[in-house]
C-alpha cells in the first residue's frame, strides 16, 4: 500500500459545446477543459491514524474519508485511492476552486481527476481518467468517460466512448459565456430520464441521437473553420434535440432564448440538463445580454475556449 500523496493536484472543469447525452449512446460529443478547475492539496495530519479527511470550501464538504460511509463523495473518492493501493489514513486534502458544484461544468470528474493525481502522480493520463471513471461510477452509474476525459486533458476534445479522443486543432480560440441556471440537478437522474424515455419510444429517439452526433461534427468543422455563426446556429438545434430527450428545463430555454434575443449566435443547454447551465456564444456588444442576465439574477462566467 502506498503511505505517500503528492503535495498538489489540478483537474480542469469542463464544458460540453455539443454532444450531451448522445455520447451515452456512442455518438461523438465536443467538449473544453476550463481553466478554473480544482486543486487539491495534501498535508499530512498529526495523527496518522485518523481517517483522510477532504474538505472544499467552496462546495460547503467537509468529511471524514471513512471506509464504510454512505457519503457518495467519501465512496467515490476511496473507491479513486484504492485503484492506485492509496493510503487510507494519515492525511488532510483540501480543495480549492471556481467551479460551481452539481451544475453540468464537471465538479465530480474534476475532484476524481485531483484525486487521482494526488495518490498517483506519475500515472500516465490514460491511467488517470480510467480511475477517475471509477468514482463517477459512484455518482453517475455508467458515465460515458467525457467528463474525465475532459478534466484530466483539458483543451478542446472530440470525444467517442472507448476509442481515442482528438484534440481539435482550432484556428482560433472564442469567447463563451456560462449562465448557471442557479438550479442543482443529478446528471444520474437526467441520463436515466433519458434512457427511460429511448426505452419507450426508440424509433422516434434514435434519431434524435443520431441526429445529436452529426451536430458534433459540424461543430467540429465550425471550429476548425472559425465559423462561429455555423457553430451558434448548430448549438441552438441541438438545444431543441437535446430538449427533446426529456432535459429540458423553463428556466434553461429562459436562458437560450434571453442570450438569442440579444444578439448571440446561439445557445444551449450544457451537462446532463434539467437545470445547471446553459453555454451562449457572447454577441459583439454583450451590454445587453449583460443587463437582461442581472435582471435574471444570473452571474455569467465568461470564459475563452483556447487550444
Ligand atoms: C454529463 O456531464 C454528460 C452526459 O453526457 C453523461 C455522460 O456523458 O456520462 C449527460
Amino acid at each position: 500500500m502506498r503511505s505517500d500523496l503528492a503535495p498538489s493536484a489540478e483537474a480542469f472543469g469542463k464544458v460540453i459545446l455539443l454532444g450531451e447525452h448522445s455520447v451515452v449512446y456512442g455518438h461523438p460529443a465536443l467538449a473544453a477543459g476550463l481553466p478554473q478547475g480544482l486543486r487539491l492539496e495534501a498535508r499530512r495530519s498529526p495523527n496518522s491514524a485518523e481517517a483522510i479527511s477532504l474538505s472544499i470550501p467552496a462546495w460547503e464538504l467537509e468529511l471524514a474519508l471513512t471506509p464504510g460511509s454512505e457519503h457518495p463523495v467519501a465512496q467515490a473518492a476511496l473507491a479513486v485511492l484504492d485503484v492506485f493501493d492509496g493510503p487510507r489514513t494519515g492525511w488532510r486534502i483540501v480543495g480549492e476552486t471556481h467551479l460551481p458544484s452539481r451544475a453540468g461544468l464537471g465538479s465530480s470528474a474534476a475532484l476524481t481527476v485531483a484525486l487521482a493525481r494526488l495518490v498517483a502522480p506519475e500515472a500516465p493520463v490514460d491511467a488517470i481518467i480510467d480511475a477517475s471513471i471509477v468514482g463517477e461510477r459512484v455518482f453517475h452509474g455508467e458515465p460515458s468517460g467525457l467528463d474525465s476525459a475532459v478534466a484530466a486533458r483539458g483543451g478542446v476534445l472530440r470525444f467517442v466512448r472507448g476509442e481515442a479522443v482528438q484534440e481539435i486543432a482550432m484556428s482560433a480560440g472564442f469567447p463563451l459565456w456560462i449562465l448557471p441556471s442557479g438550479m442543482p440537478r443529478s446528471t444520474a437522474v437526467e441520463v436515466a430520464k433519458v434512457r427511460a424515455r429511448h426505452d419507450r419510444l426508440p424509433r422516434l429517439m434514435t434519431p434524435v441521437l443520431d441526429a445529436l452526433g452529426v451536430a458534433v461534427d459540424l461543430g467540429v468543422d465550425a471550429l476548425i473553420s472559425n465559423d462561429l455563426m455555423l457553430l451558434g446556429e448548430v448549438m441552438k438545434v441541438s438545444h431543441e434535440l437535446v430538449s427533446g430527450l426529456g432535459v429540458g428545463a423553463p428556466k434553461l430555454d429562459q436562458l437560450v432564448s434571453q442570450a438569442l434575443a440579444h444578439g448571440s449566435a446561439g445557445a444551449k443547454l450544457t451537462g446532463a440538463g434539467g437545470g445547471g447551465c446553459v453555454i451562449a456564444l457572447p454577441p459583439t456588444d454583450p451590454s445587453g445580454l449583460r443587463q437582461a442576465c442581472a435582471e435574471l439574477g444570473v452571474v455569467p462566467l465568461e470564459v475563452e475556449v483556447v487550444r
